[in-house]
This record gives C-alpha cells, sequence and structure tokens, in this order.
C-alpha cells in the first residue's frame, strides 16, 4: 500500500507538468497560426485583445500559486509517508509520542492562506480597475448587440443598419483605437455574450442593459457563442467577430448602409416573399418588409452563413432553408411555410440578389 500511495502524488504532479506543457505549446501554436481566415479557436489561451490578455494573465499566476501550494503539500505528503512509514521494527501495538498543539504551525497555516487570497483579491481588483478605464476612454464605435433564441443582432445606430450574427469592428491600430463599446439587451431569455479571444463573458439580460468593450489590434475572424444555456439551440448561436483595419471596415460599413437592390430579374420571387409571411418577421430594407422578430435580410448573401452558423449561406442551404428551416436548425423559431416548391425556388432566388 505505501508504494500506491507513493506513487498517485507523483503521477498526479507529473500529468500537472505535462498539462501545463501542452497548453504552453498550443498557446503559441495557436498565437501563431492567427490568420484572416475564420479562426475557430475558441480558446483563452490565444488571448488577442488587452483585457482577455490580463484575463489569461491573471489565469497563469492563480494556476502557478495552486501548482506551487500542490508542490508543498504533496512535497510534504510524500515526505511523510517514506520517512514515517512502518518499517517491521515497532511493536504493532507501540503509538507515536502524540502531540497537540503548535502555535507556530497554527499561525502559518492561518496567515500564509490568508496572504495568498489577499494577494490574488487585490490583483483581482487591480484588472478590475484596468478593464473598467478602458471601457470609459473614448470609444470609437457603438454596437447595440440583442440576443434572440438563437440568433444574434448586431446594430450600428450611428450608421442605422442592423448586421445578424456578424459583428464587424475596425482593429487598432498606430493612429486609431478601434475599440467597439457593445451594449447588450436580450429579446427573450439570459444569454450570454462570449468571444474567449477577445474578452470575457458578459450576460445578456431582457431588461437589463450591460456593457463590454471588444478592441483588437490583430485582423481576423474570431468565433464566439453563447455562453448561457438558453434553450434548444443554445448551441446553434455562433458569433463571428471580423475585425478587419479601418479602410475594410469603412468598406463594409459602406455596403451595408444602402437599401436592398432592387433586380427585375426576380420580381416574382419578391412578390411572392411579400405575400407570405416572411415580412412579418423579417425587414428587408426599401421594401414593405419591416419585421424585427428575425434578422434583417436587407445585405443577406454580405454574410458567410445562415440559421447564425449551423449551415454556409449557399443556394443549396437556402432552398432547404425556405422549403422547412426545421430540418437545418431544429426548434428554430422559423416555421415551415409549406411553399410549392416552384415559390421556395423564386423566393431564394430573390435572396441571392440581396447583396
Ligand atoms: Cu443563447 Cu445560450
Amino acid at each position: 500500500m505505501p508504494c500506491r500511495a507513493e506513487l498517485s502524488p507523483a503521477t498526479t504532479l507529473a500529468a500537472t507538468a505535462a498539462t501545463l506543457a501542452a497548453v504552453g505549446v498550443s498557446a503559441a501554436a495557436r498565437v501563431a497560426m492567427a490568420a484572416v481566415a475564420d479562426d475557430h479557436t475558441r480558446s483563452v489561451f490565444a488571448p488577442a485583445s488587452p483585457s482577455a490578455t490580463a484575463i489569461y494573465e491573471l489565469f497563469l499566476l492563480v494556476l502557478a500559486i495552486a501548482v506551487a501550494i500542490f508542490v508543498v503539500f504533496a512535497g510534504a505528503l510524500l515526505y511523510s509517508i517514506i520517512r514515517f512509514r512502518a518499517r517491521g521494527d515497532t511493536p504493532p501495538d507501540e503509538e507515536p509520542p502524540q502531540i497537540y498543539g503548535s502555535r507556530a504551525i497554527e499561525l502559518a497555516w492561518t496567515v500564509g492562506p490568508l496572504l495568498i487570497v489577499l494577494a490574488l483579491f487585490l490583483i483581482v481588483v487591480r484588472n478590475l480597475v484596468q478593464t473598467g478605464e478602458a471601457e470609459t476612454a473614448g470609444d470609437e464605435l457603438g454596437v447595440r448587440v440583442v440576443a434572440h433564441q438563437w440568433w444574434w443582432d448586431f446594430q450600428y445606430p450611428e450608421y442605422g443598419f442592423s448586421a445578424p450574427n456578424e459583428l464587424h469592428i475596425p482593429t487598432t491600430d498606430t493612429e486609431h483605437s478601434g475599440r467597439a463599446r457593445l451594449r447588450l439587451d436580450s429579446a427573450d431569455v439570459v444569454h450570454s455574450f462570449w468571444v474567449p479571444r477577445l474578452a470575457g463573458k458578459t450576460d445578456v439580460i431582457p431588461g437589463h442593459e450591460n456593457t463590454m468593450v471588444l478592441e483588437t489590434a490583430e485582423p481576423g475572424v474570431y468565433h464566439g457563442q453563447c455562453a448561457e444555456y438558453c434553450g434548444m439551440q443554445h448551441a446553434g448561436m455562433l458569433i463571428r467577430v471580423v475585425a478587419e483595419p479601418r479602410a475594410d471596415f469603412a468598406a463594409w460599413v459602406k455596403a451595408q448602409q444602402p437599401p436592398a437592390v432592387d433586380d427585375p430579374a426576380v420580381a416574382k420571387g419578391r412578390e411572392r416573399f411579400q405575400a407570405n409571411a416572411c415580412v412579418n418577421c423579417h425587414t428587408v430594407r426599401g421594401t414593405p418588409a419591416d419585421g424585427t422578430f428575425g434578422p434583417d435580410l436587407t445585405h443577406l448573401m454580405s454574410r458567410r452563413t445562415i440559421g447564425a452558423g449551423v449551415a454556409e449561406n449557399n443556394e443549396a442551404n437556402l432552398l432547404k432553408w425556405v422549403t422547412d428551416p426545421q430540418t437545418v436548425k431544429p426548434g428554430c423559431h422559423m416555421p415551415s411555410m409549406h411553399l410549392p416548391p416552384e415559390d421556395v425556388q423564386a423566393i431564394v432566388s430573390y435572396l441571392l440578389t440581396l447583396k
């Protein structure tokens, strides 16, 4: 038995060291891999913003302290197991000397942890204050985020449009801050907005506005997800944050601002779209469609995915979606309209022109 007890803390220690090494390696590799393509890493070990870096460093510090404590205690345990093990030379019924009370030891294990907790508390407060200062410094861009079951509406009041599921922000460069202040609200239940590489989680609560700041100097497409269970498609509400240089961001704004194109070639599809219940839930700016229950479709084809990340945005998937959304995203709040196939095709042809 002593043999087994000796092994176990050492094995755990080795495993912890291996995990730490792996974490270090993967973080470095991920930072190196960050490119302009969609970055699927949803890892707090590859921070790409000041606040995510602060959280990451705080995590490493807490981890280091916890590992140090583990080493001290496991070491003392290991030492005691070996040093005071039964050697077979003491009579079985003879007790070792019983010692009660030691002021020095009592003090050590009271004051030690107290100091550690105090130090951690002060560091956390410093991080909170720093994040708070960052949030009140001159913001560049205001975005209203409204969470829905199960998609995200990103509204740009300054520019007068809504861009569902894809949040575009300018990157911070040598001349400008690309800081975006998000004001988060929910249309239904509690959600949580989380883009691990850019910031911590923020709850999105109906009727209660929370704010957070996103900022990064690295252009890229950062993925995030809802981090509070909100129903059947909780996992089906992808956040794509497109961080792009100032000029690209301005070009994107310019492309999103105009009303929808009016292509006479798809007049039948537009008529079918407007004659059905589509218009009660969706907005297509420049047309009578002004519903707000579902995502704005004015520039639908500028987006990479449909159904908040459940499928690529292409003709085949749009056909499936318009025929019966429940086959693409079970549980979503858009019902099958039971349209004849030729109407579905006409509507999709129309949607495909909404660039
Ligand atoms: Cu929204 Cu979980």
